[in-house]
């Protein structure tokens, strides 16, 4: 894709998983990339890949669920490479899968702040400097199929999930006169280390107390999920089809077209709701008004 040739991009979480997968992707079509990740062993590990395929790239310390630290970022990558193109919201964690009686406060607070919060200050650093040169450019938030159906059992996890796919839609519409191009991607098993993400959870979400019961639980969801997760698609694979998609300026971007099913019954779920509401007596007056302000 040539217009990617020769600017940059800031992928958060890129040191590892699909982030990696795409700042090897991106850099391949000439991007500079600037990897910001919390986890600095595979930060450092990851950058060094990158310089040895020639790509000129930045490994910068971040969590996502500092605003200080993305504005540090943004300034860093702007001193470095003069101005800043793409935003790549990346990163992001599973959570503690469990029903929704016995989740705990710091776990939703966690997954919340990764998740969802961490994709907001991305965009409030980042997009004033894709704003600033004039040039448009693309912000890619990932989120997931969970965000367009809900998991049973992750429903923390989902809900950050369809905030993101929202928040694009909204972001989409509002950046579009600026040539500033918002996608959601929305991958269903990518092969990463997504369920083990506690391995980079803050000490300020961890609680001892909550922690035997998760991890008792989490091995055995995670054993479930592992053979899944083994099997899914690669890395390269989800780098690649997004950029394919951005060429063809897609909101949505699909990498598993085998997951429609449980996409379209939601829709059809939903739809059915409409068609029963029409026909309540309940409802005959509104049915006939016209949406204020939409017509
Ligand atoms: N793997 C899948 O099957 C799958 C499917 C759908 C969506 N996703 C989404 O893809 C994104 C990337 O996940 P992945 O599968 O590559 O997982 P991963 O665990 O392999 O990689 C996540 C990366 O994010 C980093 N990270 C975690 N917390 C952070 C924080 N607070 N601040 C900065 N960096 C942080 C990690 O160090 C790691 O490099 C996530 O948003 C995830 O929800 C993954």
């Amino acid at each position: 894709m040539k217009e990617l040739n020769g600017k940059t991009a800031i992928i958060s979480g890129g040191a590892e998983g699909i982030g990696f997968g795409l700042a090897q992707v991106l850099g391949s079509h000439g991007m500079n990339i600037v990897i910001a990740d919390i986890n600095a062993e595979q930060l450092a590990k990851a950058q060094q890949h990158i310089e040895g395929l020639g790509i000129p790239s930045l490994g910068l310390n971040l969590d996502v669920t500092s605003s200080e630290q993305w504005g540090d970022v943004a300034q860093k990558t702007r001193a470095r490479f003069g101005k800043v193109h793409m935003l790549v919201n990346n990163a992001g964690v599973g959570g503690a899968p469990g029903p929704i009686q016995t989740s705990t406060e710091k776990d939703w607070r966690w997954i919340v702040d990764v998740n969802l919060l961490g994709v907001v200050f991305g965009a409030q650093a980042v997009i004033p400097l894709i704003e600033e040169h004039g040039e448009g450019g693309w912000v890619i938030n990932v989120a997931s199929m969970a965000g367009f159906c809900s998991l049973p059992m992750a429903s923390a996890y989902s809900a950050t999930k369809a905030a993101v796919v929202a928040m694009s839609e909204g972001w989409h519409a509002e950046l579009k006169d600026q040539n500033i191009h918002v996608s959601v991607l929305c991958p269903a098993f990518v092969k990463t280390r997504i369920n083990l993400s506690q391995r980079n959870k803050q000490a300020r979400y961890q609680s001892d107390e909550a922690q035997e019961e998760l991890s008792k639980r989490d091995s055995e969801l995670n054993q479930q999920m592992q053979s899944v997760i083994d099997a899914g698609a690669s890395i390269q694979l989800v780098g690649e089809r997004v950029v394919e998609a951005i060429a063809a300026k897609e909101l949505y971007i699909i990498t598993h077209p085998n997951f429609r099913w449980p996409v379209d019954a939601r829709f059809s779920a939903i739809s059915d709701s409409f068609h029963r509401a029409e026909s309540s007596p309940l409802l005959s007056e509104i049915v006939k008004q016209k949406m204020p302000g939409l017509d």
